[in-house]
């Protein structure tokens, strides 16, 4: 994969809710082209559909009508089989609220997709290695001081820290963020996005969804929800 090839294109993608009797059209047709390297910001009013898109990109959810292609593989008509293997491989996720597991520390959050998609025998084989890649992404997110912390003792900004390191643990080819710093004051937000470009400068393409104009600006290519559709 070189850098700028194009790596996900979502052509035509339609998506409503249904609401009791009501129908909520939210997607009308978005067209979207993201290339390997990019850092791509998804700005639009709230209830525009950006996380709805996020779904649809990221195989969480799926579409009434339209593609999503990854590296040319039509993502849902593909087997679940396939879907499941980008969400856990191939695709990282930043929420804006964590969701980080309470009763485990620092330290096993950021393993834990790394646990779920080892074998038994790299369970208990590779544990160690697993465990050494888990530090090392801390201590590069700066929480080297916190492992052993769970959830609740650590602060938003820790918090959203490690989910980053959870998010990329598996090298994912891409990293979705749903407003990342959506949570947090704005000095936190500025760190966690000061992290997340600096690992866009790593080559992690990066589709992130923000409220935050002036972090827009700093993405590569900005592009707009408005009516169900994406204006540049
Ligand atoms: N499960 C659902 N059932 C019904 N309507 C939904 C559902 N999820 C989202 N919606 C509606 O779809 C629209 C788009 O929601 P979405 O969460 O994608 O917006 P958003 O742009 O991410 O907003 P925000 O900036 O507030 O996060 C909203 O009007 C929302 O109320
Ligand atoms: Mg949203």
């Amino acid at each position: 994969m070189n850098k700028n090839d194009s790596i996900l294109k979502a052509v035509n993608l339609h998506k409503k809710y249904q609401l009791d009797q009501v129908e909520v059209p939210v997607l009308k047709g978005v067209d979207l082209e993201v290339c390997s390297g990019e850092f791509l910001a998804v700005v639009g009013v709230s209830g525009s559909g950006k996380s709805t898109l996020m779904h649809l990109l990221g195989a969480l959810d799926t579409p009434d009508k339209g593609t999503v292609c990854f590296n040319g593989v039509d993502i849902f008509t593909a087997p679940d089989t396939y879907r499941d293997d980008l969400r856990n491989r191939e695709f990282g996720f930043v929420f804006q609220f964590y969701h980080l597991l309470p009763e485990l520390t620092v330290l096993e959050n950021a393993m834990m997709p790394l646990l779920v998609g080892a074998t038994v025998r790299r369970w208990l084989g590779g544990a160690e290695e697993i465990e050494a890649q888990a530090r090392d992404l801390l201590c590069r997110v700066g929480l080297e001081h916190r492992i052993y912390h769970l959830p609740a003792q650590l602060s938003g900004g820790e918090r959203q820290r490690v989910a980053i390191a959870r998010a990329i643990i598996n090298k994912p080819v891409i990293l979705f963020a749903d407003e990342p710093t959506g949570n947090l004051d704005i000095r936190t937000g500025r760190q966690i996005f000061d992290q997340l470009v600096e690992l866009n400068q790593t080559g992690q393409t990066i589709i992130m969804v923000t409220h935050d104009n002036d972090l827009a600006k700093q993405a590569h290519r900005i592009v707009r929800l408005h009516d169900g559709r994406v204006i540049s």
